[in-house]
C-alpha cells in the first residue's frame, strides 16, 4: 500500500489513537492532536496540542505543519464528545460543547485541511467519523445524533465542493466502541442500541480500519459523498 502522510484528531485515547497505532504500524507518517498530550511514542508521530473548538489554535497548527513541510495525503477527523441526556434535561452549555467539537471543530480542520491539499497535492481524502446515532435517532442521544447528522450534511456538501481539486469526502458511522466515550453509556441503553444494530456486537478497530482503508485507497477516487455504518445500520 502506498505510504501516505495522515492527519488524525483526537489522537490521545479511544479510536483516535487505536487509528494511529494502526497506521504507524503500517509505515505511514501520522500528526496526532488532542487538547492533553499523546502516550504514542513513534519516530513517525507527531503530536500537537489544542482545543479543536478554537480557531487560533487550529490554524497555529497548520502553520506549523506547513512550516514542518508536513504535506499530509489524508484527514481523519475524529475528535468527537458525546452526550447521552434527555432532550428536555440537556444544558445548553453541553450543546454548546457537543456542537462545538463535533460541527464546528470538524468544520474548521476540514476547511484548513483542504486548502493544504489543494495547494500541496491537488488531491485528498477526507474521512469524517460520525455514528449509527444519526441513523438510529434513540432517546436520549438527541444532540450528539443532530451533530452526527450535521457531520453527515458537511460531508456531502464537502464532497460536491472538493470533487474538482480531487479530494474526496467520505463518512463512517461508527457503532458501539469501548472507549472513554461509551462509558458514559448506562448498561440499559447500552444493551437497546445494540440490540438495534442486525449485527449485535461491539466495533472492533479492525472493523474501523478496513472501511477507512477503503476509502482512502487509490482506487477509490471514485468514491466520494458517501455515508456507510458500522454494524447493518441503514
Ligand atoms: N466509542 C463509541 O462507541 C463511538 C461510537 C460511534 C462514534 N464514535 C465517534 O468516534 C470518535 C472517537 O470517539 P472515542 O470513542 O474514541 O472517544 P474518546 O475516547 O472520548 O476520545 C475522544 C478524543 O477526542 C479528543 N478531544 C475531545 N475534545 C477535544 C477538543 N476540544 N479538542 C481536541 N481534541 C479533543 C480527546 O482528547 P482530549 O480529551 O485530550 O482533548 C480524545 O483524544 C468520536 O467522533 C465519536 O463520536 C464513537
Amino acid at each position: 500500500m502506498k505510504k501516505n502522510k495522515i492527519l488524525i484528531t483526537g489522537t490521545s485515547r479511544g479510536i483516535g489513537k487505536a487509528l494511529s497505532e494502526y497506521y504507524l504500524n503500517e509505515g505511514h507518517q501520522v500528526w496526532g492532536c488532542s487538547r492533553s498530550e499523546s502516550s504514542i511514542k513513534h519516530g513517525s508521530y507527531t503530536h500537537y496540542s489544542l482545543d479543536l473548538m478554537d480557531e487560533k489554535q487550529v490554524l497555529g497548527m497548520f502553520d506549523l505543519m506547513t512550516k514542518s513541510e508536513f504535506d499530509f495525503d489524508v484527514l481523519i477527523n475524529n475528535a468527537g464528545k458525546a452526550s447521552f441526556n434527555s432532550f428536555m434535561m440537556t444544558p445548553f452549555e453541553t450543546v454548546q460543547k457537543v456542537m462545538g467539537l463535533n460541527v464546528n471543530g470538524l468544520f474548521l480542520v476540514s476547511r484548513e485541511a483542504a486548502k493544504l491539499m489543494m495547494i500541496n497535492k491537488k488531491k485528498g481524502r477526507i474521512v469524517n467519523i460520525s455514528s449509527v446515532a444519526a441513523a438510529q435517532s434513540l432517546a436520549g442521544e438527541a444532540i450528539y445524533a443532530a451533530s452526527k447528522s450535521a457531520v453527515e450534511s458537511l460531508t456531502k456538501t464537502m464532497a460536491r465542493e472538493l470533487a474538482k481539486s480531487g479530494i474526496t469526502v467520505n463518512s463512517l458511522g461508527v457503532s458501539l466502541y469501548k472507549s472513554d466515550l461509551s462509558s458514559d453509556i448506562v448498561c440499559d441503553k447500552l444493551q437497546e442500541v445494540l440490540n438495534k444494530q442486525p449485527l449485535a456486537r461491539w466495533a472492533k478497530t479492525s472493523d474501523i480500519t478496513h472501511t477507512i482503508d477503503y476509502f482512502i485507497s487509490p482506487q477509490s477516487d471514485f468514491i466520494t459523498g458517501q455515508s456507510i455504518y458500522l454494524a447493518g445500520i441503514k
